[in-house]
């Protein structure tokens, strides 16, 4: 006897379910940590969850766990999960396909009636994008031990609020942060569907993918102080002009990134925000985000001490004074070959043909691969296109990639 087929239809009502929650509805999906519609799809999604049967807890950083218990709930647990917060104007799938097709699967394993070994938990974790509080991973970071109480206290939203102090508004309780650390052999497996977010899959034809590896990113907030003055007063060799030097960085990041020694290396400046954007004034003072990601730590860190190096003789040349402050610098992740082997053979016992690659995103499982054994499946992203409302996936390939998931934890639930 074979677990059922996945409901496309499933997977789309809760798909279009959570996505009435949003704050920007008339240009795609925002959703961003702890606001209103966010909070709304935590409800909306605990409901979805308990209405298959599972039992459903939150930790002190709002991590949600649905639980569907197994025989032997003593033994080390298997989950799956992702996150239902959005960027701004994103897609209604990234993270969210995830978490709709751990439900599914849940529920296909109730539903099959033998009882499994091991508990099985559908997880949301808390803010895996790093939208409100400059910081991706939030959950996901806390669970590994990466994101202490000090640090949440000192993380502050644009409005000047500490996620603490939101956490605490919320009725959460600071008292229990210090439980969110998850130990190693706590988690036997972890096993996360998202969408591609790329287009490698669609361009090959082949619907599942297997992630081998998720590339580890780098985030800096970088300050320029130049001099603020009049454009047609000021000649051109008595000028300190921010922008200018925030375009030069730019474009060696993408200039280093391009001749890297790794075929992943990708870099980033996608915010900025010059002052006072005046079209008849040089800019007097820039702020801006780089993001550099890499599936090779060791390629990523010269690529960053490079362009720190460049950084430094921009301030010269051009006589500012520029601040970099170093966000994150996350290793990357790979994936667990036992878990991995158990996917491919899902697939091809199920004759879908599947692709290994690398995810140049980061997932929660990037943070949850440092407790646990992780791999990821992709499903097609049309176009490649995420993080905007363009993003689209195909209900009836989350719901083929549902069916790998599902019989995937059934078997690790039974190890
Ligand atoms: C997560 O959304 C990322 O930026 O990779
Ligand atoms: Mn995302
Ligand atoms: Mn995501």
């Amino acid at each position: 006897m074979a677990l059922k087929r996945a409901l496309k239809s499933n997977i789309q009502e809760m798909i279009e379910g959570l996505d009435k929650f949003n704050s920007d509805p008339k240009d795609g999906t925002t959703r961003i940590l702890f606001t209103e519609p966010e909070l709304k799809a935590r409800n909306y999604i605990k409901e979805e969850m308990a209405k298959v049967g599972l039992s459903v807890r939150e930790d002190a950083i709002g991590n949600i766990f649905a639980t569907l218990e197994g025989s032997d709930p003593s033994l080390p647990v298997v989950w799956t999960g992702s996150h239902i917060d959005t960027v701004i104007n994103a897609g209604k799938f990234d993270g969210m396909a995830g978490v709709v097709a751990g439900i599914e699967a849940a529920r296909l394993i109730k539903e099959f009636g033998q009882k499994h070994k091991r508990n099985i938990e559908v997880l949301v974790y808390t803010s895996e994008e790093p939208t409100r509080f400059g910081l991706g991973c939030l959950g996901s970071r806390a669970m590994a031990g990466e994101l202490s109480l000090d640090k949440a206290k000192e993380l502050k939203d644009e409005e000047g609020n500490s996620l603490t102090e939101v956490l605490e508004s919320l009725g959460y309780d600071l008292a229990e942060f210090d439980q969110i650390p998850v130990k190693q052999g706590g988690v036997f497996a972890a096993v996360e569907l998202h969408i591609e977010q790329g287009a490698v899959l669609e361009s090959l034809e082949v619907p599942i993918g297997i992630v081998e590896s998720i590339a580890g990113p780098s985030s800096f907030e970088v300050s320029i102080a130049g001099k603020q003055s009049h454009a047609g007063g000021t000649p051109m060799n008595l000028r300190h002009d921010a922008f200018l030097a925030c375009c030069e960085i730019a474009l060696e990041a993408e200039r280093l990134a391009k001749e890297s020694a790794s075929k992943d290396t990708v870099a980033t400046v996608g915010r900025v925000e010059v002052l006072p954007n005046a079209s008849n004034v040089i800019s007097g003072e820039v702020y801006f985000s780089i993001d550099i990601r890499d599936s090779d730590y060791e390629v990523k860190s010269e690529c960053i001490d490079n362009l720190m190096k460049f950084i430094e003789e921009v301030e010269e040349d051009r006589g500012l004074t520029i601040k970099v402050e170093k966000i994150n610098d996350d290793q990357p992740t790979p994936s667990d070959q036992k878990i991995i082997k158990i996917l491919e053979e899902s697939c091809t016992n199920k004759e879908i043909r599947f692709h290994k690659m690398i995810s140049g995103a980061f997932h929660d499982s990037m943070m949850v691969g440092k407790f646990a054994p992780i791999a990821m499946i992709f499903v097609p992203s049309k176009d490649g296109i995420s993080h905007s409302p363009k993003e689209w996936s195909d209900y009836s390939d989350i719901a083929r990639g549902t069916d790998i998931l599902a019989d995937t934890l059934l078997k690790l639930a039974n190890e």
